[in-house]
């Protein structure tokens, strides 16, 4: 496959960065809006031949570089048992586990449940050749969901409470999720999937040394299933900060820059031999066109010059309601400017 963010994955020459966007699929899409008239977020995600078909919109909308599986992180608490409900509000579990009594007993991980997401893969591979991203939630953002029960509370206080209060418990119950995440992303990639992200939304969330000891080696779990098995694995540590520093070339390929450290600051913290992936503001998409070229141009551009390995995409999703235009108009720019 010879595709600019295959290339870049293996540090292969390349012209231009790779360009794709988190959260691509749903949220901004006019097509994605119109399918969302017709049917639920869960039908769309639990039906694979929708989930296909959302998972390439952005390809043919915007032209981007890879294809991320439409699908949520909260699909393996729903296959370990736990009852999720998609509200207007966001994602509910009706049964949080800080309320349950020895709760890693709670939990019975059935990979057959996840089946839906293994044909939809399968559906994505045989209708398209661009590179498809298989992905899972980090072992401490999956659990924060599944404590807490809601994102309303976005600070997770019940859950980091819990942490505190049950750490025996938590040991065992990040096991059961990292046991269960190298279960499926292992069958991602039976599937045909070229690369793996892992989304640790709220890693910022807990003290980094408590980070670094509790969840880092979860992480590196699921890093080591999924390079065994020859796939690059991209990390995405939100709000990391300085703890960027823990980032070596034995825990991932890549890792994804969050918007609030700049890719600079990040180049210097991460291992060389780390590449890097990120990190537009998801707010600079509001602005008018030209001052999103401008950005480009300034801060973009040169760290394009003097860092081949980097992917571009934004520092976190794609926020609800961006002007579709603002986005197509800057994969466009990404693709036609003269990077060298
Ligand atoms: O491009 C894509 O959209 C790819 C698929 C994808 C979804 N969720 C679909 C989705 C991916 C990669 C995710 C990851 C995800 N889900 C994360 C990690 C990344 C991040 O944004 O921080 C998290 C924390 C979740 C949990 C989640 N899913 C929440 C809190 C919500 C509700 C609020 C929201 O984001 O809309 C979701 C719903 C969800 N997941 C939607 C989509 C397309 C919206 C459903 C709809 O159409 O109404």
């Amino acid at each position: 496959m010879d595709n600019v963010f295959i290339r870049t994955l293996k540090s292969k020459d390349h012209n231009r960065p790779p360009v794709w966007y988190m959260r691509q699929a749903g949220r901004i899409l006019p097509s994605y809006n119109e399918l969302r008239k017709q049917y639920s977020f869960r039908e769309l995600m639990t039906t694979p031949e929708l989930a296909a078909k959302v998972t390439l919109l952005p390809v043919e909308d915007l032209g981007v570089d890879a294809a991320i599986i439409f699908s949520d992180i909260l699909t393996i608490p729903t296959a370990m048992g736990m009852d999720l409900e998609w509200t207007e509000r966001g994602p509910v579990f009706h049964n949080p586990l800080v309320d349950a009594q020895n709760p890693h007993k709670c939990l019975s991980p059935n990979s057959d449940k996840l089946s839906f997401v293994y044909s939809a893969i399968e559906l994505v591979k045989r209708q398209s050749d661009v590179p498809l991203l298989g992905f899972c939630g980090a072992p401490l953002t999956t659990l924060f969901y599944m404590l807490q029960g809601t994102s309303l509370k976005h600070e997770f206080p019940e859950a980091r409470k819990f942490i505190y209060q049950n750490k025996k418990e938590t040991e065992l119950l990040i096991d059961a999720v990292t046991e269960f995440s190298i279960e499926y992303a292992t069958q991602q990639i039976n599937r045909g999937v070229d690369a793996f992200q892992l989304f640790d939304t709220h890693a910022g969330l807990m003290p980094l040394d408590i980070y670094k000891e509790m969840f880092i080696p979860a992480v590196r779990r699921i890093a080591d299933a999924v390079r065994s098995k020859g796939i690059p694995f991209i990390f995405f540590p939100k709000g990391l900060g300085a703890g960027l520093n823990l980032v070596t070339p034995d825990l991932c390929d890549f890792v994804s820059i969050d918007w609030q450290t700049s890719l600079s600051q990040a180049r210097q913290l991460v291992h060389p031999q780390v590449g890097l992936q990120g990190n537009i503001d998801p707010m600079l998409l509001f602005a008018p066109k030209e001052e999103i070229i401008s950005c480009m141009e300034k801060n973009y551009k040169p760290f394009f010059a003097n860092n081949p390995g980097w992917i571009l995409n934004l520092g976190h999703g794609v926020m609800p309601n961006t002007p579709f235009q603002n986005i197509k108009y800057l994969t466009d720019w990404i693709k036609a400017t003269n990077w060298i």
